[in-house]
């Protein structure tokens, strides 16, 4: 199956199965409900489900196993995004070509939209159908999903972005900053693909999480450099949002043609890490140059 078909199933999938999820979660379509199927369904390039999925079908994992995982990332993804375009954070107006969450239904839904879809991942992964021999592995699940999420991952990084904006911060600190943010939950989902498979060695483990840091990076390095040459309407997004809010990024930093050099070593990096696995990495690979090519 070519990639971009299966990016098209991984969001027809994932659309259909978490709406029918948050539907069943409560007998009144409220207003909360609305607000949180705005941002959980129906946009969004869908990368992590399917990276979570290409790793985890590379590994042999059920498909159906690997969809829960991704919905529960796609959740706490929806929430970080809806709370980052908060007029407390980066105060945007525009996502995924539709006003953000907040201007739509206004900030106290916003804000429990988000805390909703933050604790619904951990409804899907404690409560959906798992296939018998992952039942014992919700834990797990939900372990990497929690510390991805909170103070030693996404919310971390979100915290060390507002701190540092305005101030100078070395590229140590901005690469740490970029992993935290937006890294850890990318590498999240290759673990939840590798903890969902029949087995897997030590040395695989290894190889992957490599390549989970890589990617994570260069994901929000690509980011930072659309930010600057794209425009709005390809962007679904406002395009010099970082600029104007005198953002720490790659692009502040390095430079234009620095930070596409830097991508370049990340995307070669990756490739690198995952060069011996033992599996077909046909997809994986074309997972790896769209991340870095994509224009959106
Ligand atoms: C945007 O993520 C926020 C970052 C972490 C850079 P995506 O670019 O994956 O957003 P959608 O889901 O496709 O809209
Ligand atoms: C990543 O950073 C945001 C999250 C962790 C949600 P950005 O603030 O750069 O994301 P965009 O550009 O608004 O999508
Ligand atoms: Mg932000
Ligand atoms: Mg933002
Ligand atoms: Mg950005």
């Amino acid at each position: 199956m070519s990639f971009s078909s299966i990016q098209q199933n991984v969001q027809a999938r994932i659309d259909q199965k978490l709406t029918q999820f948050i539907e069943q979660q409560t007998q009144t379509a409220n207003e909360l409900v609305a607000a949180m199927k705005y941002s959980a369904v129906g946009g969004g390039k869908r990368m992590r489900p399917l990276l979570l999925s290409i790793v985890g079908e590379m590994l042999g994992a059920d498909q159906d196993d690997l969809d829960v995982a991704s919905m529960a990332i796609e959740c706490i993804h929806a929430y970080s995004l809806i709370h980052d375009d908060l007029p407390a954070m980066d105060d945007d107006a525009l996502r995924r070509g539709k006003p953000t969450n907040h201007i739509q239904y206004g900030e106290a839904t916003a804000i429990l939209a988000g805390d909703a879809l933050q604790t619904l991942a951990f409804e899907i992964v404690l409560n959906h159908p798992l296939s018998a021999p992952n039942d014992a592995k919700r834990i797990d699940l939900a372990r990497v999903i929690a510390k991805a999420s909170g103070v030693n991952g996404m919310c971390a990084g979100q915290s060390i972005d507002l701190i540092a904006t305005g101030n100078d911060i070395s590229l140590e600190q901005l690469t740490q900053l970029h992993q935290l943010k937006t890294g850890a939950l990318l590498s999240a989902c290759v673990s939840l693909g590798s903890i969902l498979a029949p087995r897997i060695t030590d040395e695989e483990t290894e190889l992957l999480q490599r390549y989970a840091k890589k990617v994570g990076l260069a994901f929000q390095v690509q980011d930072d450099i659309l930010d600057v040459i794209s425009d709005s309407e390809t962007l679904g997004k406002p395009q010099g949002s970082d600029f104007e809010l005198n953002k720490n990024t790659f692009v502040s930093h390095l430079g234009l043609e620095g930070s596409q050099s830097f991508l370049q070593k990340l995307h070669h990096e990756a490739l690198q890490a995952i060069s011996s696995l033992p599996y077909d990495t046909e997809q994986l690979k074309a997972f790896t140059d769209y991340l870095v090519s994509r224009k959106y």
